[in-house]
C-alpha cells in the first residue's frame, strides 16, 4: 500500500505581536507532532507556515506603535520566526505574504476566479471617515454587537460571543481610526457570492462527499468544527466582499481595481500556495505536486479561523478548479493563562519568545507541558503549578528516573556494554507484548488528530519502565552472584525499553528522543521499528558513560517567581469611550466654570449616592448635589477645591434644589476622582 501525501499548513500567525504559549499549544506544536511522526513514518510531507502581513491587524498595529506597517511586520516577522527556530519547530518553510511571489500567486488566483465569474461587483453604501478619508471595513469600525450587545465589537466579528458581523449590523458605529461616527459613501467591490455553494459545502463537510466522491473521512472532523460550519451555512451564507478600499496589503490585479486591495482573507490562505511554491523553488520541487491529486492537505488553526478554512478557502479552491480541498481542518479551542485570558493588550501572556530566553535548556520541558494539557476538545488552561508538577511528577520521576537508571546500572554493571538476555519470565513477556503494542496504539492516535492521548501512551512506555526496574530491583538482587543472568535480563529488557522510548518520543520531545538515543549509541529509526523488541543486541557498546540527568526538577521559588512577574506585569485594560462628535469653541465658552470650594457635606437620605454640598463659588455659596457619596465620605470633602459648572439650570434632585455641578474624572474602573487645580488657588478662579 502506497503512504497518503501529504501538506499540512500551520495558520500564518499575523506579523503584528509575538507569539504566546497559547498560539502554540494550540496549533503550531501540535503541526509540528503531526508532521514529525508523518516524516517517521516516510510519508512525503510539506509543513507549510509563514506571517501574514497585511490586514488591519497590522495596519492598526503601525498606527498604535507610531509607526509603519512594513516596519510592524518586518520586526515581527523577525521575533516570531526566531522563536519557532529556537523552539524547534520543524517548518520546510516559513514564509511572508509580503513577498513579491505572493502578490504574484494572489493576483492570479484573483483573476483566475474573476475570468471563471466566481465574482459579482457590486456598488453599495459603505461607512467612510472623513478625517482619515478611509472606508471603515472589518477592524476599522466598532460598535455595539447585535447579539450580545457587547459595546466593542469589530466590522467583522464580535470578540466576545463570536458572532461574524457585517459593519452595517453594528449599532452606534464609531471609526477606529478616529473614533468618530462615520458617514456612508459608495464605494464598488468584488465580492464572493457564498450562497452559490451551499449545496457542496453540505455534502462535502458532512459526509465527506464531492460530487458523489469520498473526499475525506467526516468522523475524523472535529464535532466543533463540522458544527460551527454547519451552523454558518445553516443560517444562510450570503456574498462577501474580496476586496478593500485600502493601501496596505495585495492590489486589485483588475480594471477597476485602483486604490483597492484583496481582502486579507482572501489573500492569507493563497499564502500557503505561495510559501509551497517558493520551498519548491529552493529545493528543485514542483509546487503543483504538493496541491493537486491524490496529497491530503490539513490546516491546523484555532476555532477562531475555521469558517475562513473550512468554507471560504474550500470555495476558493474549488472555483479555482485542479487543486485539492483539505482533507481535515485540526482546529483548537483556546489555551488560558491561571484562570484568565490570553490578552495581548492587558499583557496578560507568557510569551514564547521570552520563555525560550529564560529557559533555553527547557524546551522540551514546555513542548511536553503543552501537548499534555492541549485544547483538543475543550477550553483547557496552562497554570505555572501544572507547569511544574508535570514536569517534576512525570518528565523527571518516570521518564527520567527510568532512563537515568536503566544507563547508570548499564555503566556500572556491564560497563556500558549490553548483557545477554537468559529466559524471560511470564511478566517479562508481558512486558515485551506491550513494548511491542505502543507504537500502534500512537500511530491510531496520531492518525486521528489525539495527540494528546498520543503522547501520554508514549509516555506509558516509560511508565512501564519504570515500574519493572521497581518491582524487579536489580540493584538487590545484583548483590547475591546466583542472581547474574536474571539481573543481566532484567537490563536487558530495561534497555530495550529505553531504545523504543527514543524512538516513540521522537515528534512530542524530539531533543531528549536524541539525547536518549545518544546515551545508548543508538540511531533512532523509523516508526516501523518503533514496535521491534530488540533495538540494541547483546554486546552492542553503548555510550552510558556519557550519560547524564535529563530533567531538572522545578523548583517551587520559581514557580512563584513566574506567577508574580505575569500578576506585576499585568496592565488593565483602559477602554474609554471614543471621542465625541465635534463641538464649536462658542458653545464651550458658553459653559461657566471655576473653582470652588466644600465648604459643608451632608449625606442625603434615602440616596445612597448623593451628597448634599456647600460650596464657596466665589460669587456665592450655594448647593449642590453630587453622585460621590459612593467615592467620598462627607467628612473628606469639607475643605477641598473642585471644579464646578455654574451656569446649569437649577434642578430638583431628590427634593433638594441644586445649583450646578461638580466636574469628576472617572478612570476605567469607573472610579471617581475630584478635579483640583494643580496650585493653590481660590474659589471664584475661572477655567476656560
Ligand atoms: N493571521 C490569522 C490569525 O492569526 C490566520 C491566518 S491563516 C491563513 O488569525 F490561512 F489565512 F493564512
Ligand atoms: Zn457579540
Amino acid at each position: 500500500m502506497s503512504k497518503d501525501k501529504f501538506t499540512v499548513t500551520a495558520a500564518l500567525p499575523y506579523a503584528n505581536g509575538p507569539l504566546h504559549l497559547g498560539h502554540v499549544a494550540g496549533v503550531y506544536l501540535p503541526s509540528d507532532i503531526f508532521v514529525r511522526f508523518l516524516r517517521m513514518n516516510n510519508h512525503d510531507v510539506a509543513f507549510i507556515c509563514g506571517s501574514d502581513e497585511h490586514g488591519a491587524a497590522i495596519t492598526l498595529r503601525a498606527k498604535k506603535e507610531g509607526t509603519t506597517p512594513k516596519e510592524i511586520v518586518d520586526k515581527y516577522n523577525g521575533i516570531i520566526g526566531k522563536a519557532f527556530n529556537d523552539f524547534d519547530i520543524s517548518f520546510d518553510i516559513f514564509h511572508r505574504t509580503s513577498e513579491k511571489i505572493h502578490h504574484e500567486t494572489a493576483q492570479d488566483f484573483f483573476k483566475v476566479l474573476d475570468e471563471k465569474g466566481h465574482f459579482t461587483k457590486e456598488t453599495s453604501q459603505q461607512y467612510y471617515d472623513e478625517e482619515y478619508n478611509q472606508f471603515l471595513a472589518d477592524r476599522y469600525i466598532s460598535g455595539e454587537c447585535p447579539t450580545c450587545q457587547n459595546p466593542n465589537a469589530y466590522g467583522d466579528q464580535c470578540e466576545k460571543c463570536g458572532s461574524a458581523l457585517s459593519p452595517n449590523d453594528l449599532k452606534n458605529p464609531k471609526s477606529t481610526l478616529s473614533g468618530k461616527t462615520p458617514i456612508m459613501r459608495e464605494t464598488s467591490h468584488w465580492y464572493l457570492p457564498m450562497e452559490r455553494h451551499e449545496e457542496w459545502l453540505t455534502s462535502w463537510i458532512k459526509e465527506g462527499k464531492l460530487d458523489g466522491v469520498q473526499q475525506h473521512d467526516p468522523k475524523k472532523w472535529r464535532n466543533q468544527v463540522v458544527g460551527q460550519c454547519m451552523s454558518w451555512i445553516d443560517g444562510g451564507l450570503r456574498p462577501r466582499a474580496m476586496t478593500r478600499d485600502l493601501e496596505w496589503g495585495v492590489k486589485v490585479p483588475v480594471q477597476g481595481g485602483d486604490g483597492k486591495v484583496l481582502y486579507v482573507w482572501l489573500d492569507a490562505p493563497i499564502g500557503y500556495i505561495s510559501a509551497t511554491k517558493q520551498w519548491a523553488i529552493e529545493n528543485n520541487k514542483d509546487w503543483k505536486d504538493y496541491w493537486t491529486g491524490d496529497r491530503k492537505l490539513v490546516h491546523f488553526i484555532g476555532k477562531d479561523n475555521i469558517v475562513f478554512h473550512a468554507i471560504i478557502f474550500p470555495i476558493l479552491l474549488k472555483a479555482h478548479e485542479g487543486l485539492i480541498l483539505p482533507d481535515n481542518v485540526p482546529a483548537y479551542e483556546f489555551l488560558n493563562l491561571e484562570g484568565d485570558k490570553f490578552s495581548t493588550s492587558r499583557n496578560w501572556a507568557v510569551w514564547l519568545h521570552e520563555y525560550i530566553e529564560a529557559y533555553p535548556d527547557k524546551i522540551d520541558e514546555l513542548k511536553y507541558v503543552l501537548t499534555s494539557i492541549a485544547p483538543e476538545t475543550k477550553d483547557s488552561e496552562f497554570t505555572w503549578k501544572e507547569y511544574q508538577s508535570r514536569i517534576n511528577n512525570e518528565l523527571a520521576d518516570i521518564l527520567g528516573n527510568f532512563v537515568n537508571r536503566t544507563v547508570v546500572l548499564t555503566q556500572k554493571y556491564y560497563d556500558g556494554i549490553v548483557p545477554a538476555p537468559g529466559a524471560y519470565t511470564d511478566e517479562d513477556k508481558e512486558v515485551l507484548m506491550e513494548i511491542e503494542a505502543i507504537p500502534g496504539r500512537i500511530s491510531e492516535l496520531v492518525y486521528k488528530y489525539k495527540l494528546r492521548d498520543a503522547q501520554a501512551e508514549a509516555m506509558n512506555l516509560a511508565r512501564l519502565g519504570n515500574k519493572y526496574l521497581a518491582d524487579n530491583e536489580p540493584w538487590k538482587k545484583v548483590k547475591d552472584p546466583a542472581n547474574a543472568e536474571r539481573v543481566q535480563t532484567i537490563m536487558y529488557i530495561a534497555l530495550q525499553i529505553t531504545a523504543n522510548l527514543s524512538i516513540v518520543l521522537q515528534p512530542f520531545l524530539p531533543s531528549t528522543a536524541k539525547k536518549i538515543g545518544s546515551f545508548l549509541n543508538f540511531t533512532t529509526k523509523e516508526w516501523s521499528d518503533a514496535s521491534a523488541i530488540h533495538q540494541i543486541p547483546s554486546g552492542h557498546v553503548t555510550d552510558t558513560k556519557s550519560a547524564y540527568i535529563l530533567f531538572q526538577k522545578i523548583e517551587d521559588s520559581q514557580v512563584d517567581a513566574e506567577v508574580e512577574k505575569l500578576n506585576a506585569s499585568r496592565t488593565v485594560e483602559t477602554v474609554f469611550e471614543p471621542q465625541k462628535d465635534e463641538t464649536s469653541f462658542d458653545d464651550f465658552t458658553k459653559m461657566d466654570i471655576r473653582l470652588g470650594t466644600i465648604l459643608e457635606a451632608e449625606k442625603i437620605k434615602k440616596a445612597d449616592k448623593l451628597l448634599k454640598l456647600l460650596v464657596d463659588t466665589g460669587l456665592d455659596k450655594r448647593t449642590i448635589v453630587s453622585g460621590i457619596a459612593k467615592h467620598y465620605s462627607p467628612e473628606e470633602v469639607i475643605g477641598k477645591t473642585v471644579t464646578v459648572l455654574m451656569n446649569l439650570p437649577p434642578r430638583k434632585i431628590k427634593g433638594v434644589e441644586s445649583n450646578g455641578m461638580i466636574l469628576m474624572a472617572e478612570n476605567a474602573d469607573g472610579k471617581l476622582s475630584f478635579v483640583s487645580p494643580e496650585k493653590d488657588f481660590e474659589a471664584g478662579s475661572g477655567i476656560s
